[in-house]
């Protein structure tokens, strides 16, 4: 992979404005209009800052303030009638009108007791000390929106040139032993933004793993990190990369991506359904070890179902006995297993699609007339007749009643 050399977009709060969806625009301008009054200090921090240096547009608002966030966030829900979530206990809170969503935090420094564990949070830092916390230095990079600084760009660890030269650099060596799942968000951005991580930053993944950090991690904060990396633009190179460094193997050694899967995502455009990704990881292992890989993502009971679904459909067989139990498969099981195997899998599930069509020449009303009496006969006789009708030694009413003649009625209804 050769480094990419990025043109940075001029950052300053108008730039920010232009780059925000309207709805967004109008949180950004009631923030800064609140604060007007008090003379409260407000950044702009991390994604959006990083986005808007790339000129890609800016989806998600995140605002760092000096005080508490919780009557800022008031104030602008009522100029603008939106809705306002707070958690004073970790200092945030939220607007939310018509979908779009402004993040409000208190500026912090956070202390990472042991491996993955809930920071214990100290309020009213500095926004350097604040951006110090954080995962990668094109990510600890702030703009302020007001105050006498207002257009001030923060960038004390050179993520900015960074994220020009194409580089993800962890920002300090504990990041991932602060939070392991940062190797996924490493994933997700490196995909995306096509960064290409510095040497300490691969040396520290290599630790990580080697160290274990991932047996800290929950199920639900894994499944979230795989969800969201499903989501991205480029879900195939994300999950190339994230195997590519250990990291898929290090969640569980079954996620590790076999060549078929690796070709089953390659250039799919994002945001994929997470549980057609599973299925595409997870079809081809022995069950024992899908289930495995499926209890240590706390996946959803949607997703383990595709997987198996998806494990099914790859080793089925063209024949009704074997189609008969593929027709509950999910739509995404289905996908999965046409990506992993589409030579074979065309013929399958035309065939699927067939068999799922087909249906007997005559009725259960004409079978009874014919003398098929009512009970489990009359079902074997409805499924012999589909099943014949489909391997086309059946082919019209007239010999499906000579069949059933034959077959239920001569021979009596003993069988
Ligand atoms: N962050 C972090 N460690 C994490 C999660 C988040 O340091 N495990 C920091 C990063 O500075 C990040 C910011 O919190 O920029 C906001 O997190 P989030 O909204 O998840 O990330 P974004 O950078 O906005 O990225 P994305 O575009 O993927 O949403």
């Amino acid at each position: 992979m050769s480094r990419t050399a990025n043109t940075l977009t001029r950052i300053s709060p108008s730039a920010l404005r232009r780059a925000l969806d309207p709805v967004s625009r109008r949180l950004l301008d009631a923030a800064v209009q609140a604060t007007e009054a008090t003379g409260t200090l407000l950044w702009a921090v991390g994604g959006p800052v990083r986005d808007l240096a790339l000129g890609r547009p800016v989806r998600d608002l995140d605002l760092a303030t000096a005080t508490d966030p919780a009557p800022l966030a008031e104030a602008i829900a009522a100029r603008l009638g939106a809705t306002v979530h707070t958690e004073p206990r970790f200092g945030t809170a939220s607007v939310v009108i018509d979908g779009h969503r402004l993040d409000l935090a208190a500026t912090r420094t956070e202390h990472y007791v042991r491996v993955a564990a809930l920071p214990s949070v100290r309020l009213s830092a500095t926004i350097e000390a604040d951006l110090a916390r954080r995962d990668f230095t094109v990510n600890a990079v702030a703009l302020a929106v007001t105050g006498s600084g207002r257009g001030q760009v923060i960038d004390p660890f050179g993520g900015l040139d960074d994220l020009a030269a194409g580089r993800l650099r962890i920002l300090h060596s504990v990041s991932y032993h602060d939070d392991p799942t940062r190797l996924w968000r490493a994933g997700r951005l490196a995909a995306r933004l096509r960064l290409l991580p510095t040497s300490e930053t691969v040396t520290a993944q290599a630790l990580a793993i080697a160290f274990r950090y991932f047996d800290a991690v929950s199920p639900r904060r894994l499944w979230r990190e795989f969800a969201l990396a499903a989501a991205e633009p480029r879900p195939g190179a994300a999950f190339a990369l994230l195997h590519a460094w250990g990291v898929l193997a290090a969640t569980h050694p079954s996620l590790a991506l076999t060549s078929e899967a690796s070709r089953a995502l390659a250039y799919r455009r994002g945001p994929l359904d997470p549980a057609l990704v599973l299925a595409v990881l997870l079809a081809q292992r022995p069950d024992e070890e899908r289930a495995a890989a499926i209890a240590r993502l706390g996946a959803p009971r949607s997703a383990a179902r595709a997987a198996e679904d998806a494990a099914r459909v790859l080793a089925a067989a063209p024949d009704p006995d074997s189609l008969d139990t593929l027709t509950a498969a999910t739509t995404d099981a289905r996908l999965a297993a046409l990506w992993l195997d589409p030579a074979r899998q065309r013929d399958l599930q035309s065939a699927l699609r067939r068999w799922e069509r087909t249906r007997p020449h005559l009725t259960p009303v004409v079978l009874r007339a014919l003398g098929v009496p009512l009970g489990p006969a009359l079902g074997r006789a409805l499924a012999e007749l589909r099943r014949e009708r489909y391997l086309a030694n059946v082919r019209s009413a007239a010999t499906a009643r000579n069949h059933i003649r034959a077959r239920f009625v001569s021979e009596g209804t003993s069988r």
